[in-house]
């Protein structure tokens, strides 16, 4: 029997402060409506704390559910676009606060198909018998470079993690197929030049170079013929039709984005799982927390053949198909929280609004309205 990485455990940290589209109609000229039409999200979360912290919980919660010790992971992987600084990796930080202290750790950028990437290469490690127990993390802080007064960004983006354990588990589950790709000529559609969300972000370059650009219209066409055509191709490489498909999790870029690729697919919309509503688009998380949703709302059964897809900047995607292990129940639950806040959203936001008020020609002190 080949040896496969099975997924034995998840979690995820939602941090509870939430940005509702009401909030956003205070910072630019947006409205309920028009996000809600265009992109399917209501409310997106965040974070008081740093990336890391949510990357820390989430972990926990994913050790928790594969009631595993921390001591006995062999590699912890992070995928993030916004880790707190660029050295120490977010992994290393992690893995010191669980006390992992046998294994190796490190983040991965893909942006949003970090959570793909890191999969594969800890499938393939766990293939190869490098490694045998992984904790795969996607976690970001994206409102950190966030500009809240460019509506054409600022509606699409939360923060968020989420993590998934694998196993090394000889049989038919776990990770069948992989497609992972890049196109770097595409890769001025999403451009971030931050230096870490606890680094010297504010300081190192004006607002117009700080915030996130991003070509809106390039990337949505490139996201929904990128996702579409890794599906088939990792479809193809399993022999699967999207008949045989139980649940498609993609990246939750945008409902849009998720809506025309599974029309192009021909996949039945009741298999693509969405939790974008209340989360938005947060980056490499948004798969591991998916995948954690669609467990707690029972969208996938033991057996079930399962695909991963998500396309982000680089430009980079990746499918994944895997058939679920013989669980879907956490075998312990891990009741550590975040600390608790009494913040407003816009205390939260205030460096930012503070710091790109300028490029909108608006007094930084002036309270929102
Ligand atoms: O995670 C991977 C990376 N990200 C993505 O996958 C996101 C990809 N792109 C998108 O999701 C969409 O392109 C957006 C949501 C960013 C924009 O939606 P769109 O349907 O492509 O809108 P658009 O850029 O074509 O703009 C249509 C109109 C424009 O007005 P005019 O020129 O028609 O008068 C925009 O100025 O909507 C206007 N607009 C807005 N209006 C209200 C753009 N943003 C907003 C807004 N509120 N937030």
């Amino acid at each position: 029997m080949p040896t496969k990485a099975v997924i034995t455990g998840w979690g995820k940290c939602v941090p509870p402060v939430e940005l509702t589209n009401a909030d956003l109609e205070k910072l630019s000229d947006t409205n309920d409506q028009w996000i809600v039409e265009r992109t399917g999200i209501k409310s997106r979360r965040i974070s008081h704390v740093d990336g890391t912290d949510l990357a820390e919980l989430a972990g926990r919660r994913a050790l928790a559910a594969a009631d595993m010790e921390p001591e006995d992971l062999d590699l912890i992987l992070v995928a993030s676009t916004t880790p707190d600084l660029i050295c120490p990796s977010v992994a290393a930080m992690v893995q010191e606060r669980l006390g992992a202290v046998n294994c190796a750790a490190f983040d991965l950028n893909a942006a949003c198909s970090g959570f793909i990437y890191a999969t594969a290469n800890a499938a393939g490690m766990i293939e190869s018998g490098f490694v045998k127990k992984a904790l795969v993390i996607g976690a970001e802080k994206l409102h950190g470079v966030m500009d809240y007064r460019d509506r054409s960004t600022s509606v699409l983006f939360g923060d968020g993690a989420g993590a998934a354990v694998y196993e090394a588990v000889e049989g038919e589950a776990g990770v069948l197929a992989v497609d992972l790709g890049a196109d770097g000529s595409k890769g001025h559609t999403m451009v971030l030049k931050s230096m870490g969300t606890n680094g010297n972000v504010f300081n190192s370059l004006p607002p117009e170079e700080m915030a996130l650009h991003f070509e809106g219209q390039a990337v949505f066409k490139i996201a929904v013929q990128g996702i579409a055509a890794s599906v088939t191709r990792v479809l193809e490489n399993t022999g699967f039709s999207t008949e045989d498909v139980d649940v498609v999790i993609p990246h939750q870029a945008n409902a849009r984005i998720v809506d025309a690729a599974t029309r192009l697919l021909k996949v039945d919309e009741e298999k693509v799982f969405s939790n974008i509503e209340n989360l938005g688009n947060t980056g490499a998380a948004s798969i591991p927390m998916a995948i954690s949703d669609a467990l707690d709302s029972n969208r996938i059964k033991p057996g079930d053949i399962v695909v991963l897809s998500a396309f982000g900047g680089g430009v980079t995607w990746g499918s994944i198909v895997m058939r679920w292990g013989e669980r879907t129940e956490r075998l312990k639950l891990h009741d550590g929280e975040l600390p608790p806040t009494d913040a407003g959203v816009f205390e939260i936001l205030e460096p930012n609004l503070r710091f790109f008020a300028e490029l909108h020609g608006l007094d930084p002190d002036a309270p929102i309205t």
